[in-house]
């Protein structure tokens, strides 16, 4: 019974530390801050947010395969300068598994998935990398694809056994179709393929459109809400506001900055919107838990569905609600809503209780958007399981 107990104490540990913000624990862009020699690829991290996305995996075991200053700058050259593509190139040296020489020289060859491959438009192995060893205490990585350069391993900077790496490669892992990227010289279009119709001919309407443009090579989140959002409920009479009112609604759906969905989880205190005064009116603050994020006016939340692209310094995410400015907001004040149980989730929805990947767009199109319920399984799930835990705990 007392070993029960330290287990059913252990796991309900484990529990809060689940449930807990994901801003804990190690912090690549910290860690590299020690390494001169790493600046530049430190660098790229920060401005390509891959950072975010290797800090928001704590529980997963990962490798970072970085470069030095010269590498890095190959790299840079490489992928035209663009920072789209070397974002995608910074994604497949983050390998989802832990590599030490010990680790090498014990299994063997090994090919493993990268954050490219499980973020990225990747097809199934494309984005793996492989592990090779080599001879006497050498060990490389490469492109998953046929007779691809090998990346011997010319420093172990950090290893923490089965956690955590940080290992030096001699030259970037790169294969054919890496540097791709989405095309995003039509706005219009990538809003009405998204589902955003309504809001991208209220924005041409506007002129808010232009405003839009003009800020997508300089830093721009766009939140576009899917056309459902113009019936919901509380959603403003789009049709007899006046086009200065419009104006700034259409302005406060976007950031002057660029942001991911990953990215939003880690942003404290108030964000400035394009509609932001000086004096910071018309902000917005982040709501995280686990894998769901929506964005708070003070009024209304509005959940974050899907990443539509990212190139940075643009993301397009759609909305499953309109960001209403608060002065604007005319839906009647709600108390805030009650998180249902998981048990309270109708049977007609299997599908969408362990979705994980409900990131996915494909995923998004087959959902109506006003399925609370479908938008927070994690959470929920997660809270359920302590609260058996806990039970379990004070029996
Ligand atoms: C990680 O470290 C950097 C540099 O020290 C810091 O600017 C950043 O706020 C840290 N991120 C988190 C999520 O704590
Ligand atoms: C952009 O896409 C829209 C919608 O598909 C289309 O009507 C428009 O002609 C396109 N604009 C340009 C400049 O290609
Ligand atoms: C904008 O909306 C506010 C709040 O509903 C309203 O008081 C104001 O008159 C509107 N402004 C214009 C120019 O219509």
């Amino acid at each position: 019974m007392a070993m029960q107990r330290v287990a059913a104490a252990a796991a309900l540990l484990a529990c809060l530390a689940m449930a807990a913000s994901p801003v804990r624990g190690r912090n690549i862009t910290a860690i590299l801050d020690g390494y001169k020699e790493y600046k530049l690829y430190n660098k790229y991290l920060s401005e390509t947010k891959v950072c975010d996305e290797i800090n928001s995996r704590q529980s997963t075991s990962m490798t970072i395969l970085v470069l030095s200053n010269d590498a890095m700058t190959t790299l840079a050259s490489d992928a035209g300068d663009s920072l789209p593509a070397i974002k995608n190139a910074l994604r497949l040296h983050s390998v989802l598994d832990y590599y030490d020489r010990k680790k090498v020289k014990k299994y063997g060859d090994e090919s493993a998935a990268t954050l490219y491959q499980a973020t990225g438009d990747a097809a199934s192995t494309t984005g793996n990398v492989k592990v090779v060893d080599q001879e006497d205490k050498n060990y490389a990585f490469s492109a998953a694809t046929p007779g691809a350069r090998l990346c011997t391993v010319t420093k172990e900077v950090e290893t923490h056994p089965f956690k955590f790496a940080i290992l030096e490669v001699t030259a970037p892992i790169e294969f054919d179709g890496l540097f791709d990227t989405p095309a995003t010289s039509n706005l219009t279009r990538l809003l009405e393929r998204a589902g955003c119709k309504v809001f991208a001919s209220l924005a041409a309407r506007t002129g808010v459109l232009k405003t839009y443009e003009d800020a997508m090579d300089k830093g721009l989140t766009l939140f576009a809400p899917n056309d459902d959002a113009f019936q919901a409920k509380d959603a403003p009479d789009v049709k007899t506001m006046s086009t200065a009112n419009l104006t700034r609604l259409l302005q406060y759906n976007a950031l002057p900055s660029y942001n991911t969905k990953t990215s939003l989880k880690f942003v404290k205190g108030t964000l400035r919107t394009m509609a932001s005064t000086k004096a910071g009116k018309d902000g917005v603050t982040v709501v995280a838990k686990g894998d769901d994020v929506s964005l708070d006016t003070g009024k209304a939340r509005s959940r974050v569905a899907d990443t539509v692209v990212d190139s940075v310094p643009f993301s397009l995410l759609t909305l499953d609600s309109l960001l209403v400015p608060p002065e604007l907001y005319v839906g009647a004040p709600e108390a805030p809503a009650p998180e249902p149980s998981p048990a309270e989730t109708p049977a007609s929805q299997p599908a969408d209780a362990p979705s994980v990947a409900a990131d996915h767009a494909a995923d998004h199109k087959t959902k109506k958007p006003s399925s609370a319920i479908a938008s927070r399984p994690i959470g929920a799930l997660a809270a359920a399981a302590c609260s058996v835990v806990l039970a379990s705990l004070l029996l």
